[in-house]
C-alpha cells in the first residue's frame, strides 16, 4: 500500500506563528509535526509516500526530509498550487498511486495506535469485495470541530463537516483508506461554500455506494491545526520516541 501525507493548506488557524514556516514544521513533542503521521505510516509497512504542499513551503519541507532515505521512507513530492481543500491535493497523486489502494494521513494529526491492523484491514476488504474506503474514528466530547458520521445499524450513511448539530459523538480523524476509484469520485466533486474539495464529501461519494467502512481508534489522536489542539498535541505526544527518527542524520 502506498501512502499520501498532506501538508498544504495557509495554517491560517495558527497565525502568526505559522507566517514564516509550514505549520507542518511546528513542533509537536520531540519532533516536526508531520514526523508523526509518516512514522505511523513507516511502521505499518507504508514505505512509499507522496507529501502534497504548498510551493511557499516545499523547499522547507525537502529540507527536512529530503528522499526519506535516512527515516527509512521512499518519499514523493507533490505540488498544491492553491489551497483547494484535502480532496483537491489527494488528486493531485493520481500517477502516483497508480492502481491504489491508498492511505492518506493529514500531516496535522498526531496518534499513539500502530496502524498495522487497519492497514490489513482495508487490505482483506479490497481483496473480498474490490472496492471501497474506510475512516478511522474517534470519540470526542467536541464533534463539532471535525467530521462527524452519522451511523445507522453499525455503518456510517453520511459524514457531516463541521456540523451545529453533530449526529454522534465521533470524530472522522483524518486518516482515509481508498481504493483506485478515489480519483474517479474526486472528479466529481463540488466545491463547498468555502471554495474548497472537502474530505468529507469523499466520504459520502463512498457512502452513498455502500461501500464505506469505518475502525475506530483505541489510543490517543489529536489534530494539531489549531493553537488549542497544537497544545493538546505536544500534551499528548510529549514522551512519544520514534528510534527511526532518533537516528536520522
Ligand atoms: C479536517 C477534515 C475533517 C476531519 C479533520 C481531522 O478538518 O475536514 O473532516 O475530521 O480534518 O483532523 P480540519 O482539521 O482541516 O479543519
Amino acid at each position: 500500500m502506498k501512502g499520501i501525507v498532506l501538508a498544504g493548506g495557509t495554517g491560517s488557524r495558527l497565525f502568526p506563528l505559522t507566517k514564516v514556516t509550514n505549520k507542518h514544521l511546528l513542533p509537536v513533542g520531540r519532533y516536526p509535526m508531520i514526523y508523526h503521521p509518516l512514522m505511523r505510516m513507516l511502521r505499518a509497512g507504508v514505505r512509499q509516500v507522496a507529501i502534497v504542499t504548498s510551493p511557499e513551503h516545499m523547499g522547507d519541507v525537502v529540507n527536512l526530509l529530503g528522499s526519506g532515505r535516512a527515516l527509512g521512507l521512499d518519499l514523493t513530492y507533490r505540488v498544491q498550487d492553491e489551497p483547494g481543500g484535502i480532496a483537491q491535493a489527494i488528486g493531485l497523486c493520481e500517477n502516483f498511486v497508480g492502481e491504489g489502494p491508498v492511505l492518506v494521513i493529514l500531516g496535522d494529526n498526531v496518534l499513539e495506535d500502530d496502524l498495522t491492523n487497519h492497514v490489513d484491514a482495508f487490505g482483506d476488504q479490497i481483496r473480498k469485495y474490490g472496492e471501497g474506503a474506510r475512516v478511522l474514528l474517534k470519540e470526542v466530547p467536541d464533534p463539532e470541530r471535525y467530521g462527524v458520521p452519522r451511523i445507522e445499524e453499525g455503518r456510517i450513511v453520511e459524514v457531516i463537516e463541521k456540523p451545529s448539530d453533530p449526529p454522534s459523538s465521533y470524530s472522522v480523524t483524518g486518516i482515509y483508506f481508498y481504493d483506485r476509484q478515489v480519483f474517479e469520485a474526486i472528479r466529481n466533486l463540488s466545491p463547498s461554500r468555502r471554495g474548497e474539495y472537502e474530505v468529507s464529501d469523499l466520504s459520502n461519494w463512498y457512502a452513498s455506494r455502500g461501500t464505506l467502512t469505518h475502525g475506530t481508534l483505541a489510543g490517543w489522536w489529536g489534530d494539531a491545526g489549531t493553537l488549542e489542539g497544537w497544545h493538546e498535541a505536544n500534551r499528548l505526544a510529549a514522551d512519544l520516541v520514534y528510534p527511526e527518527a532518533e537516528s536520522a542524520s
